[in-house]
């Protein structure tokens, strides 16, 4: 099996409500080398349909935040706390969330990024593990160990957040700014490529 393949769930039943309202499972994509590793929720209509995390309306948000701040999508790695779509959108239970854990922590292990930024409160918290008021708390950087490994995780709000509310339009560029801040900062030798100019 190739690396790649090994981050791939292809089978799991582990949460009989997510199995019911699947179409399928959303794995993460990007690259394996990715410095950064962009942590959402779990997959909507869309990316249930796609196969892909942040394709429908939250991830042209994320995408036009991204290229505002001069990171590419291609050079980031995006993924889910939860692989399968919960009905009617609902937020995952911490059953689920516990259940996916592990792919995820795998996923991180395996990427070994400089920075793991969490899209909105339930990716927050899950890897930071203490309740995040992620409004007041976006564009912060805390220092955690995830899996007994030493993770630098910047909380960012979900950016669906600013189709509700676009006065968050703000909060969440600003946040993106400081993730592209720190990729160059850690990123000196093969860092993010840098859109600068585009
Ligand atoms: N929202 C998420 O949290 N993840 C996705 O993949 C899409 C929308």
């Amino acid at each position: 099996m190739g690396e790649m393949e090994d981050l791939c769930v292809t089978e799991c039943t582990r949460c009989p409500a997510l199995v019911d309202s699947r179409s399928r499972i959303v794995n993460g994509t990007g690259p394996e080398d990715a410095d950064m590793v962009f942590v959402g929720e779990g997959p909507g209509a869309q990316e249930d349909a796609d196969g892909e995390p942040f394709v429908g309306r939250s991830g042209t948000v994320l995408d036009d935040g991204l290229r505002t701040v001069g990171l590419a999508r291609d050079d980031i790695r995006i993924t889910n706390c939860v692989r399968c779509r919960p009905p009617e959108n609902r937020d995952p239970h911490k059953a689920e969330l516990e259940n996916c854990r592990g792919y995820l922590e795998r996923e991180l292990d395996r990427l070994d990024p400089d920075v793991i930024v969490t899209l909105g409160k339930v990716p927050s918290e899950h890897l930071l593990g203490r309740s995040v008021a992620v409004t007041k708390e976006a564009g912060s950087v805390e220092d955690v160990r995830i899996e007994g490994t030493p993770r630098r995780v910047l909380i960012c709000i979900h950016p669906a957040a600013t189709l509700y509310d676009r006065s968050q339009e703000e909060t969440f560029e600003n946040a993106l700014q400081r993730a592209a801040e720190l990729a160059d900062v850690e990123g000196s030798e093969g860092g993010q490529t840098r859109l600068d100019g585009f």
